[in-house]
């Protein structure tokens, strides 16, 4: 672990009495978060940028697509000490996760070190398609397919619904199992959504992410993004 300012200052980006300065006035990222201290230590495993500009070129960056099980939080840390989307992949890269998946959702989920790529598929003008297969409490009517299909508002905006397919109606059970595509990204949207038909979901699994699909992976399992898949999502 060495000192921020001597890292900066070694890379040959600036003297370390400007680096220093920088990290004071708010200019430097260690993976994503502003960093203002100046005792702060880092490794080679840490993307530093200064104004958004990447000065540690030799860190590797990561994509990883993981089946997330139920009970694991879609975050880097945890205060409480649970399980996380980062702890189930073998790597010493400070990856983190692309957007979150609620802590009993399953499925599709992204990770990175790479800040420029995260930030490019979270972007809001970026309208990538995720893919639910949701289960209900409760029958889905005709009538509700076609509120759903119309746009529900939630919180004032509506939910645009790209795809929608009835899959299964279990009378016996009361259940229904749907799957349904949106593009937005705000958290518990598809709960939101259902809960404004009375029609509470229990289970939920992202199936699909853009162009990825969760394929054979089984929970907890994950692999590797190829670099045609990550150049892929730039030319979307
Ligand atoms: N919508 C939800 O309600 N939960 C998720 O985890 C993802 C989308």
């Amino acid at each position: 672990m060495e000192r921020l300012q001597k890292v900066i200052a070694a890379s040959g980006y600036t003297s370390r009495r400007k680096a220093e300065e920088l990290i004071k006035t708010g200019h430097v990222l260690v993976n994503d978060k502003l960093v203002t201290e100046l005792g702060t230590k880092v490794d080679s495993n840490d993307v530093i940028s200064i104004d958004g500009t990447i000065i540690n070129k030799d860190v590797k960056f990561e994509y990883y697509l993981l089946n997330k099980p139920r009970g694991v939080i879609s975050s880097a840390h945890d205060a409480e000490g649970r399980t996380t989307v980062v702890d189930l992949i073998a790597t010493s890269a400070r990856i983190y996760p692309i957007g979150r998946l609620d802590y009993n959702t399953t499925g599709l989920i992204l990770l990175t070190n790479d800040g420029e790529f995260a930030n490019h598929l979270m972007h809001p003008s970026f309208q990538i398609e995720k893919t639910y297969v949701a289960k209900l409490e409760g029958l889905i009517t005709g009538e509700d397919i076609a509120k759903l299909k119309k746009g529900i508002v939630i919180e004032g905006r509506k939910v645009e619904i790209k795809r929608f397919k009835l899959k299964k109606k279990d009378v016996e059970k009361n259940t229904s199992l749907v799957e349904v595509t949106i593009v937005e990204g705000r958290n518990h949207i598809i709960k939101k959504l259902f809960e404004k038909l009375n029609l509470p979901v229990n289970k939920l699994s992202r199936i699909g992410y853009g162009f990825l699909t969760i394929d054979n992976l089984k929970s907890g399992e994950y692999r590797l993004l190829s670099i045609k898949e990550v150049k892929k999502f730039y030319s979307l």
